[in-house]
């Protein structure tokens, strides 16, 4: 296995509005759903955002999906790349798309790889979320909160109020 890493030097490093607490989003997306997820909860927190990048290629709509399926159902790791060391954040707030049940093979190698101590989680789906929770909190910190939304709902209004709720949920937990 092997892991790509490209720390960047960055004069700013994610504070929110008040100084107060660095929080970070990290996701994966194969398809948008959970970026689009990403981006608003960081825009609604003012945090940085770093998308990572799974190495192998996913994007072929047979191919890709087989490929994506078949590593997601043996729960093993990829190849990654990210940008954000998440050591020197407060919190980090997480988000995957489920795929076969649980989280994706390159959330669980940032996982794996990162022993995280402060998270939340987010996640979306398509028919059944099944053990979603249960696989990230494997590797992972109980969540100080978490969110989950159907793929096909993300620009819903429906779910702009629930992601407003999980950004609610952080600041009382973290009193930003
Ligand atoms: C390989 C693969 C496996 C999936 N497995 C599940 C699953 O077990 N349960 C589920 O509810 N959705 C499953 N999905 C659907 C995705 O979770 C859903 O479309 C998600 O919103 C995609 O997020 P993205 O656009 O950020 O990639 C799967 C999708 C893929 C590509």
């Amino acid at each position: 296995m092997h892991i790509v890493i490209c720390m960047q030097n960055h004069a700013y490093v994610g504070f929110n509005m008040d100084n107060k607490m660095k929080i970070l989003v990290v996701y994966y997306s194969r398809t948008g759903n959970t970026k689009y997820v990403a981006e608003k909860i960081a825009g609604i927190l003012k945090a940085r955002k770093d998308e990572i990048i799974d190495l192998k290629d996913r994007k072929g709509k047979i191919t890709g999906f087989i490929n994506s399926m078949s590593d997601s159902f043996q729960r093993g790791l990829t190849e990654i790349e990210f940008n954000e060391d998440p050591n020197k954040y407060d919190l980090v707030i997480i988000g995957t798309p489920v795929w076969s049940g649980g989280i994706t093979p390159s959330i669980r190698t940032y996982l794996t790889k990162n022993g995280i101590k402060k998270v939340a989680f987010f996640y979306t789906h398509g028919r059944n979320p099944a053990n979603v929770y249960k696989d990230f909190e494997n590797l992972s910190a109980r969540p100080i909160a978490t969110l989950g939304l159907k793929g096909i709902n993300v620009k819903s209004r429906e779910s702009q109020e629930r992601i407003k709720e999980f950004c609610n949920q952080i600041r009382n937990e973290v009193e930003i």
